[in-house]
């Protein structure tokens, strides 16, 4: 069997150096002439945890531009948005009749927010919407739409893709056997340091931004935080967050070199030096094609209805094998 890759980002917000090193990069290399690849906008999820429609505007334009401007090339791959494929809503709901109810309860995300309201002597419920609760459903809905084999995420969503097996095992064995059960390729957690070593991430405001001008990463890298070793002091290169970004787009042997620096009393500006250097030079490209894609903005509206014209035929396919199915079809 050919092998389907699909995976889903969601619009929140802006992407980053982490998630570039972490989702974007490692996703773009899977997609190869020998598999079909399907690399959506997840912007339906982003309504779960984002209620400002600015936001949400921006966040699909930022995601877009991002995954095209660092190679996605549409002619070998699926690129498209989830809300522009309606197929997946009325497969949402009919899956949401095949899916206990005892499995989402198990949901890690959902878990989380219960125990935190439980924590704090508030409500169960407290902000817990219907979205959040069956998140794992929609999502199956956009595995199982394509019936894509192989879905690359990190450990976080491996419960999910376990869930979309579930709901996809029930519903085979209720009505007829459609959907192929997918499995998860668990991406190893790449860990990117954000300026003040923790995880790099929105939330802790410590993120090198990914789609920027040279001088703005520039300030970014010589914002990291380091101890206060002077030039010509030897430094541990072993618990260092700007060694461990430089790891993340060095070679070895480059790595081997810093490391002998820092034994050498290599000072943290100069070491900042060669990190913005080896950064830059791997985001020049994207960012020349990044600024080349802001002066067409009619280019995502076509690329998006191109890329639904191209995927919707199949859903339609697959949705209407699943309508007969479960007796939603003409009367004869
Ligand atoms: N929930 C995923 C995340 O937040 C995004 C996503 C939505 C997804 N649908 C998907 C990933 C389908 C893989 C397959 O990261």
């Amino acid at each position: 069997m050919r092998k389907k890759i699909l995976t889903g980002i969601t619009t929140t917000g802006t992407p980053h150096i982490g998630n570039y090193l972490g989702a974007i990069k490692p996703a773009l290399k899977m997609a190869g002439p020998d598999t079909d690849s399907y690399f959506f906008l997840a912007d339906y999820h982003a309504l779960i945890k984002q209620s400002d429609p600015l936001q949400i505007k921006q966040s699909v334009k930022d995601v877009a531009l991002s995954w095209l401007a660092s190679g996605l090339d549409t002619n070998s791959s699926y690129f498209y948005r989830q809300s522009d494929i309606p197929e997946i809503q009325e497969l949402t709901w009919i899956l949401n009749c095949s899916a206990a109810k005892g499995l989402l309860n198990r949901s890690h995300a959902y878990k989380a927010m219960v125990a935190d309201n439980i924590e704090t002597n508030s409500d169960e419920d407290k902000a817990v919407t219907m979205g959040l609760f069956s998140y794992p459903v929609l999502m199956s809905a956009d595995i199982l739409m394509f019936n894509a084999t192989h879905i690359p995420v990190g450990p976080d969503q491996a419960q999910h893709i376990e869930m979309a097996r579930d709901i996809a095992g029930r519903f085979n064995h209720t009505y007829k056997n459609i959907f192929t059960l997918p499995e998860a390729m668990i991406q190893d957690e790449v860990s990117v340091p954000g300026l003040d070593g923790r995880k790099m991430s929105k939330s802790y405001n410590n993120i090198i931004p990914f789609l920027c001008d040279e001088k703005t990463l520039q300030k970014s890298v010589s914002k990291i935080i380091t101890n206060s070793l002077e030039p010509g002091e030897p430094k541990d290169s072993s618990d260092c967050n700007l060694f461990k970004l430089y790891s993340c787009f060095a070679s070895s042997e480059e790595i081997n070199q810093l490391q002998a620096a820092y034994l050498d009393g290599i000072g943290w500006g100069d070491a900042k030096k060669k990190l913005f250097l080896k950064i830059n030079n791997e985001i020049e490209p994207i960012r020349a094609s990044y600024f080349e894609l802001l002066e067409k903005p009619q280019l995502l509206n076509e690329l998006f209805a191109e890329g639904a014209s191209k995927v919707r035929p199949q859903a339609k396919e697959l949705l209407s094998k699943v309508r007969d199915a479960v007796g939603i079809a003409q009367i004869v």
